[in-house]
């Protein structure tokens, strides 16, 4: 758990800064700066005015029950999920209002008013109903972005029954895993998606994950793409044929506040992914309460994040946040370069999106195609931006202000992670200056820090480990069914067991800016997807040709970092090798497609080097810094723990001339 130094140097020089434009403040949602001083004050008050936000059948007891590191929010309180983001927009002006304007990659585009949403969702929940779904019953969503992925959201969450997404992008086996590890009853797919004008076959792969997920019964089907797909008699059903004639509106679920409405897998430090567990109302004040405060959301905005469902940033800020807040929501199914290099600029202008907020590896493609695309585009509707899964290097921050912004827009930097639920360090745009490269501050009621490995601050300008100081209302409640895993990945890190570790590195600058440094730990960010080190290895080491691996993370100019991976073969493959039978070529592809195959293209390794031995401690520990100095062409970094130097020397020379 190291702080990379160069990082630290780079991100001192900084020293850029743009205040809040008068204008924008004046019509900003908030203005005034007392705000963190009163949060801070009394957390729990400003978070209970936050929860007001929402309608409560019933109204908590007590606004917070912290046993570290458990936490309840809004004890007692009761209120729907689906009822606040849907029904109680009919009873204002909003019913006509646009809730989703979808667009499909090969251009079909659908709006949704909240009135459409509520009699689509409230037919989504009645066929779940008849399908069998009961409260508390586990649901997997395996679907494209498209509309209907918010709307079996929220389907789910009106009946009671937590969700678990699974990203299009994940494969049959990694869809298999994380069904069977939420024990999920029912599976909602779709025949397939769109994506650069093929189709992504959501339905094959789900067949191929269910011959090993006993848990599932049922199968719901939606139709996008059309092509044949096989039906299985008796578990699956297509959504078109069992809505026909369901009834429009019904009751939702009275849910406790502590209820689960979710569960998200991410990577975490072990090959097996976590199960993320949120519940209702705590996390529902979060997301409500962020996205109005740091997108400065009004009535009249079309807000867009690029997010795919399948993330917790789909989660918070395309279905929950925005939604509860009554606002527009965009969701396009496709790539950002189909069929050209302006596609996210075109909806931009069609829909005349105001709040656009996306990801710094987009941003760092949008680069290099070449600012002509955004600039034969009107743009003129936006007025404000944000960016989110990783730091955004100061470059690619002023590119965007320059080009996409026009210089006019604000930028919100939004750190946050599928275990906060919400965005917990960004500027407020009406008064809080941005630093290109700095998250900047936390939000109101948050309370961050940055620690040494004993858990004391350390000095400003200094690097360490970021950690959050105080319970917050959309906190991850536990990883599903694994207490002590919580306990131990999240608490236990540092002594006390009452300060949330990150993961991440950072350091706070002279104005008490956060400057994030990336993750410390073994957890790696590709394109701002979270992978971790250990899931990669265990693919690769699931080969009947691989003895041993180590994946790392490599800078990378577009994703941030890449994956690449050191492998040592079996003795009889490795002799394959050797005498020629077979080239590095078919060796690496091979590797390469299977690791497709477990995760998903998303893991797919940049590179795959094969070499005889890896560079170990006497102990036998694999140590992954010297591999990554040996990737990113530095010099060997300290040694002398190493049981053979002369390995990673020899490694290091090989390497570099790709032998
Ligand atoms: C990790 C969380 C939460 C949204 C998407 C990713 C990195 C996220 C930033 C930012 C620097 C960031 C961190 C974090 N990260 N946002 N603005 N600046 N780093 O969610 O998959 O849970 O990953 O993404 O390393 O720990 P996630």
């Amino acid at each position: 758990m190291a702080v990379k130094k160069e990082t630290i140097e780079t991100l001192l020089e900084e020293s850029r800064i743009f205040h809040p434009d008068e204008q924008f403040t004046r019509q900003a949602n908030v203005k005034n700066r007392d705000i963190y001083a009163e949060a801070r004050a009394n957390p729990r008050i400003f978070w209970a005015m936050q929860a007001e936000r929402l309608d409560w059948y019933r109204k908590w007891d007590q606004v917070l029950d912290w046993e570290p590191p458990f936490a309840k929010w809004f004890v007692n309180g009761k209120l729907n999920a689906c009822y606040n983001c849907v029904d109680r927009h009919l009873n204002t002006w909003r019913k006509n209002k646009a809730a989703i304007i979808f667009e499909g990659e090969p251009g079909d585009s659908r709006i949704l008013t909240y009135w459409d949403l509520w009699r689509e969702v409230t037919q989504f929940a009645n066929v779940l109903r008849m399908l069998g779904v009961r409260k508390g019953d586990r649901v997997a969503i395996y679907l494209p972005m498209i509309a209907e992925a918010a709307i079996a959201m929220l389907a789910c969450a009106r009946i009671g029954a937590p969700h678990s997404v699974v990203f299009g992008g994940f494969s049959a086996e990694a869809l298999r895993d994380r069904i069977n590890d939420a024990g999920a009853k029912l599976l909602i797919t779709a025949d397939g998606g769109w994506r650069r004008g093929k189709i992504v076959p959501l339905k094959r792969n789900a067949d191929a994950a269910l011959t090993e997920c006993p848990s599932v019964d049922k199968v719901l089907v939606v139709k996008r793409t059309g092509q044949e797909v096989p039906m299985q008699d008796g578990r699956d059903y297509w959504y078109d044929n069992l809505v026909v004639g369901v009834t429009v509106g019904g009751p939702c679920e009275e849910m406790d506040s502590e209820d689960m409405l979710f569960i998200l897998y991410t990577s975490g430090t072990t090959g097996k992914p976590k199960g993320v567990v949120h519940t209702t109302g705590g996390y529902l004040t979060g997301v409500s309460t962020t996205h109005h405060m740091v997108f400065d959301i009004k009535d009249r905005d079309v807000y867009w994040c690029t997010a795919d469902v399948g993330w917790v940033t789909g989660h918070s800020y395309v279905v929950y946040g925005p939604l509860a807040n009554g606002a527009t929501t965009v969701i396009y199914e496709g790539a950002p370069d189909f069929p050209e290099f302006d596609r996210f600029w075109a909806i931009i202008e069609r829909y005349g999106v105001n709040v656009f907020y996306t990801a710094p590896t987009a941003i760092r493609a949008f680069m290099k195609w070449g600012e002509e695309w955004p600039a034969r585009r009107d743009l003129s509707s936006l007025r404000l931006l944000g960016t989110v899964g990783e730091p955004i290097n100061p470059e690619a921050w002023i590119w965007y202000h320059k080009h996409i912004g026009s210089e006019r827009c604000p930028i919100v930097d939004t750190w946050w992670q599928t275990e906060t639920g919400m965005i917990m360090i960004s500027a407020l745009p009406g008064i809080i200056s941005t630093k290109p490269g700095s998250a900047s501050v936390p939000l109101p009621g948050v309370e961050i820090d940055v620690v040494d490995k004993e858990g004391n601050s350390v000095m400003l300008g200094k690097g360490g480990f970021l950690v959050i100081k105080e319970p917050w209302p959309a906190m991850l409640r536990t990883i599903y069914g694994d207490n002590e895993r919580y306990v131990r990945e999240y608490w236990g890190k540092i002594p006390g067991h009452t300060l949330y570790f990150s993961g991440d590195g950072a350091r706070r600058d002279y104005h008490n800016y956060f400057w994030i440094l990336g993750r410390v730990d073994d957890v790696i960010n590709v394109a701002g997807h979270r992978l971790s080190t250990m899931e990669i290895e265990s693919a690769l080491v699931d080969h009947p040709w691989v003895a041993e691996s180590a994946a790392i993370g490599k800078a990378h100019d577009l994703k941030g970092q890449a994956i690449s991976v050191f492998v040592t073969l079996k003795g009889k493959y490795f002799k394959e090798l050797k005498d020629g039978s077979k080239t590095r070529a078919e060796f690496t592809s091979e590797l390469k497609a299977h690791v497709v195959k477990k995760i998903g293209a998303i893991a797919r390794p940049d590179d795959i080097f094969l070499t005889a031995e890896l560079p170990k401690t006497r102990s036998g520990k694999i140590m992954r810094r010297l591999l990554r100095d040996i990737a990113e062409g530095r010099a060997l970094g300290d040694t002398t723990t190493l049981a053979d130097p002369a390995v990673c020397r020899e490694l290091k020379e090989k390497y570099e001339s790709k032998e």
